[in-house]
This record gives C-alpha cells, structure tokens and sequence, in this order.
C-alpha cells in the first residue's frame, strides 16, 4: 500500500536524509547489481529468548533497493513451542507461507472475530493490514515462515511491549483500569517484558 514509484528503481541512499517518504535515490552511476540480492534470510534466527521466535526483517532498512518498490519480507524461525507474540502492521498487509514446520496462525478483526488455522509446510495465510495477529509453532520440531507485506516498511506494535515495556512506560492507573486488574499484576508484567 506504499505509493507507486515513478521510476524503475531508487535504491536507497542510507546516509541521505529521508525524506517525508522512504529515502532519496543512491546516485544511478553507484548501483551495481549487488544492490539488488539480500542474503539475509539464509541464516537461522536465532530463537534463544522469551517467546521462543526470532524474526528476521527483510525491509528497506535491511535491504536498501526495496526503497520506493512498496514490498518487503521477513524470515521469522520458531523454537518448538514458540510463538511470534500478538503484534500488527500499521502500513501494511501481510501474507506467509509455512516453509517448514508447523504453525498456529491467528489474527482479531476489528469486529473482535478471531480467525485462526494450523498450516503445515507450503500452506499460505493472510493478515489483513493492520490487524492483530500471532504464530505458535505447534509442532515438535522447530519451524519457519516466510511473510510478505505491500510495504517497504511495514512497522511492528508488539502488544507485550507496547502495552508493558515502553518508555517510559504508561501509568498504572491506565493499565488496571484497561485490563480490570490489580497494581501487583501490572508491576509483574511490566518487570517481566522490560
Ligand atoms: C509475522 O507475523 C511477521 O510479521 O513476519
Ligand atoms: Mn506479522
């Protein structure tokens, strides 16, 4: 849902300026085929932390010829049990295919409707833009994902993090109010995800 280039191509220049959208254009005479092939999806993430997942960006910060092309992608690795925490897009819409594994794959519409499947190897999902959305690996290996999205810098509000772990973080009286629970339970979360 980024808007359309009006050129072939503007690699990103990452030591411009951005401006209002994306970056400026690396000089023409400076792009070399190079710029045009990312190899960071060919490592595992690495999934030793709290959720268990580790999402690798393919994005335009990553990958500077995204810059004005409106896609970008992510390798997201799954430890047996992990999950990819409730989070959503702001800028865009998202769409996966299990490359190996097996995967519980949710999102929450804006009706609070919850839509969810597990998908094993090959089978694909979409995640309308901006909607909250998570993966559970649900099978007893480790598992992998890889999304798309119609932006070149989709964004991520991670709930857990969002909500617990800002800075500096929302008040109390906001989060007991919000969740109906007691100041003790908010301090836990707020310790735990910091
Ligand atoms: C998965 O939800 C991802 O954002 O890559
Ligand atoms: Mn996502």
């Amino acid at each position: 849902s980024d808007s359309d280039p009006l050129q072939d191509f503007c690699v990103a220049d990452m030591k411009g300026k951005p401006s209002v959208n994306g970056f400026p254009c690396k000089p023409a005479t400076q792009v070399t085929s190079d710029d045009f092939f990312f190899s960071g999806f060919t490592k595992e993430g690495n999934t030793n932390n709290r959720f268990g997942s580790n999402v690798t960006a393919g994005n335009v910060l990553a990958f500077p010829a995204l810059n004005t092309l409106g896609l970008s992608m992510n390798r997201v690795d799954f430890a047996p049990g992990g999950i990819n925490p409730p989070h959503s897009h702001p800028r865009a819409t998202e769409a996966g295919v299990v490359v190996k594994g097996k995967l519980l794959v949710g999102f929450v519409t804006t009706e609070n409707v919850f839509h969810s499947k597990v998908l094993t190897v090959g089978e694909m999902f979409v995640i309308p833009r901006g909607l909250v959305h998570f993966q559970r690996n649900v099978g007893k290996g480790k598992a992998l994902a890889l999304t798309t999205f119609n932006s070149q810098l989709p964004g991520a509000v991670l709930l857990p993090n969002t909500l617990f772990a800002s800075t500096p973080t929302i008040p109390n009286q906001v989060l007991t109010k919000a969740f109906q629970v007691e100041e003790d339970i908010i301090n836990k979360l707020k310790i735990k995800l910091s």
